[in-house]
């Protein structure tokens, strides 16, 4: 028996873990390589979108469950054969799903959209795994309590809190503003978890109780109480003076072209 809604409810949670996978291997492989595997990141979080919004449309449940991330050990390809591997998974599921479901059925263009994102993702995935060779990535332990786990954890909560607000909000409008804010809070959840990442070595980022729908009083009581406290202004403040600290530092650090070198 085809179950369309069981499939995006399965798909949702896919998309959420690839979403934290491909941030977690971002943060510990750096440069160019994190910088790709955030943009696919978005692309995934762009997924889970979609999803959310056919099933709020079809007015069943929207929930923000996350299925299993792999964390991966030893070099920058272990950890990039991980994400390949979650495309095939991705590739397949949908594959299937398109197939179950038949060419007439509405939500078979909006499958085959993803299916076209995650096959693309499968060949960047591959491409950026020959490109890494045997280089080996920093193995911390994920240990609770480094100075940024704390707000990286925060931010995620905060983050699925407005997607939820999102997703459910009756108002397209606060729908649309609840989705700008979990995109703030996604940013600073990225910049902790580098943060979190460069001082520890790893950051995992556990699995969160999905929100439940908020009811409109909840609703606009969640919207007054999401500005940043003091206390996390000042966390963010200081991640922004440490980017600033390392960008001056290499703006001043010695000249190293020979023709330009102050006489
Ligand atoms: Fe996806
Ligand atoms: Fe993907």
């Amino acid at each position: 028996m085809v179950d369309p809604w069981g499939y995006l409810a399965r798909d949702m949670a896919d998309e959420h873990a690839a979403i934290i996978q491909y941030l977690q291997h971002a943060w510990r492989v750096g440069e160019e390589t994190g910088c790709a595997l955030e943009e696919i990141a978005r692309d995934e979080m762009r997924h889970l979108n979609w999803l959310a919004e056919a099933m709020a449309e079809a007015g069943q449940p929207v929930r923000l469950e996350r299925s299993p991330v792999a964390q991966g050990e030893g070099g920058i390809a272990d950890l990039l054969a991980l994400d390949v591997a979650a495309e095939e998974g991705a590739v397949a599921a949908y594959r299937e799903q398109i197939l179950a479901l038949g060419p007439e059925h509405p939500l078979t263009p909006l499958l085959e959209r993803i299916l076209a994102d995650e096959e693309h993702h499968r060949e960047e995935f591959r491409r950026l795994a020959e490109a890494a060779g045997e280089e080996a990535v920093a193995v911390g332990e994920p240990s609770e309590g480094a100075p940024w786990d704390g707000l990286a954890h925060e931010k995620y909560r905060r983050v699925l809190r407005y997607l939820q607000l999102a997703f459910t909000a009756a108002d397209p409008a606060l729908g649309r503003e609840m989705e700008e804010q979990a995109q703030v809070q996604m940013r600073h959840l990225g910049w902790a978890g580098e943060e979190w990442t460069r001082s520890a070595g790893r950051a995992v980022i556990p699995p969160e109780e999905p929100p439940q729908a908020p009811t409109p009083a909840q609703l606009a009581q969640e919207a007054l109480a999401m500005p940043p406290t003091a206390g996390e202004l000042g966390r963010l403040m200081e991640i922004h003076d440490a980017f600033a600290r390392r960008r001056i530092g290499a703006l001043t650090s010695p000249w190293s072209v020979g023709s330009l070198k102050p006489k």
